[in-house]
């Protein structure tokens, strides 16, 4: 068994780094197109596990990528909590607004591994189409990033009504963060059960707080769950990716037991080699706009970070989720390029 990033996650130096892409299944591939307009709904990929395989393969077959991660949701969380939850075609999910004290107080975590069994029938059968390369990777969403589609009953720009709940609100907000720890940490753990080799917590909305929250609403949640998974797997790879976070990376790797920790584009490679590196893998950055873009300018980018951080260990990865409109010849060259082909 010889799976990259299982080493560069260990802190090995590769030297041709592995690579992977966020949100590496869908929209902008053709075969993932062609599978999702023959289902009408979006969970419903994700809750057939030889249609959630297959889809998950499908850029694995295609780039050879050094990781498949499993095709699910963050939001499968409150669904299996009962939040009502929608997949509106062209905006995006749409939730039951979760705000009264009585649906926080009566959220519980007795359907999570049932309803969710089908996305660990999908790691497991997964695995066994895998080659002794490639890694499986298991994620979930961050309680903060969760949150914020609970209380704003979808996406959000400036996530105003979370940031007032939670000030307005403390108790009941608390009350439903540390609801989300435990399923969330229920969820991440029987996905390894299942399989996963790594797993990957997506904090995405986590750049909107202030030092004292990202520390109350990202740090601390994102260690309990950590430390939770540890109890059981102490040695499963984690990577933390609190998107936006700036210089507050610095106080997340030192308080999460995370391997490595996933930087996004704003970050300045040459400051994640001097402060990130020495302590854990850094895996990133490339915006997902200039791998959208022109060729030689992507290619130019990527050159940069290869050159930053390729003393040390690290994983090429986007700066956030690859877009809808990435042309296929771009995701050629950039492995091309990594490989050095
Ligand atoms: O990386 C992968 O290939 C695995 C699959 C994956 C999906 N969502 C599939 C998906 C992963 C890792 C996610 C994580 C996720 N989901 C995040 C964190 C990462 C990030 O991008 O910040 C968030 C915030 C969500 C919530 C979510 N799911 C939104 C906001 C949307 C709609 C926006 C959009 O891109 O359409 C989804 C739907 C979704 N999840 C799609 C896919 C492929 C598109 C739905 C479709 O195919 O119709």
């Amino acid at each position: 068994m010889n799976k990259k990033i299982l080493d560069s996650l260990s802190n090995i130096t590769n030297d041709i780094p592995p690579i992977w892409l966020m949100r590496q299944a869908g929209r902008y591939l053709p075969e993932y197109r062609n599978v999702r307009s023959s289902l009408s709904d979006f969970l419903e990929l994700c809750y057939t596990p030889k249609r959630a395989k297959e889809v998950t393969l499908q850029p694995i077959e295609r780039f050879n990528f050094d990781a498949a991660i499993i095709f699910s949701d963050i939001l499968v969380i409150p669904d299996a909590m009962n939040v009502d939850l929608q997949y509106v075609k062209g905006e995006g999910p749409k939730l039951e607004k979760t705000i009264s004290e009585n649906q926080i107080s009566s959220l519980n975590t007795d359907n999570i591994t049932n309803h969710l069994k089908p996305v660990y029938e999908a790691l497991k059968i997964t695995k066994q189409g895998l080659g002794n390369e490639t890694a499986l990777i298991g994620f979930v969403g961050a309680p903060w990033t969760i949150a914020t589609y609970m209380i704003e009953g979808g996406g959000s720009k400036n996530f105003e009504n979370i940031k007032r709940y939670m000030y307005d609100n403390k108790t009941l907000f608390d009350l439903l963060i540390e609801k989300l720890v435990d399923a969330i940490s229920i969820h991440a753990i029987n996905q390894i059960d299942a399989g996963a080799e790594v797993i990957q917590i997506f904090d995405s909305w986590s750049g909107v707080l202030s030092e004292n929250s990202f520390h109350e609403y990202v740090i601390k949640p994102t260690k309990k769950i950590v430390d939770n998974i540890r109890k059981v797997y102490p040695e499963i790879k984690i990577i933390g990716f609190p998107k936006g976070a700036g210089i507050s990376y610095l106080s997340y790797i030192n308080e999460v037991d995370v391997n490595g920790v996933s930087i996004d584009y704003t970050v300045p490679v040459t400051w994640a080699a001097e402060n990130i590196q020495p302590k854990i893998c850094v895996q990133g950055n490339l915006d997902p706009y200039i791998l959208a873009s022109d060729k030689n300018l992507m290619l130019n980018e990527v050159d940069k970070i290869i050159e930053t951080l390729s003393g040390g260990a690290f994983i090429f990865n986007l700066g956030h989720g690859i877009l809808p409109h990435t042309p296929i010849e771009n995701v050629e060259a950039l492995v091309k390029r990594v490989r050095k082909l």
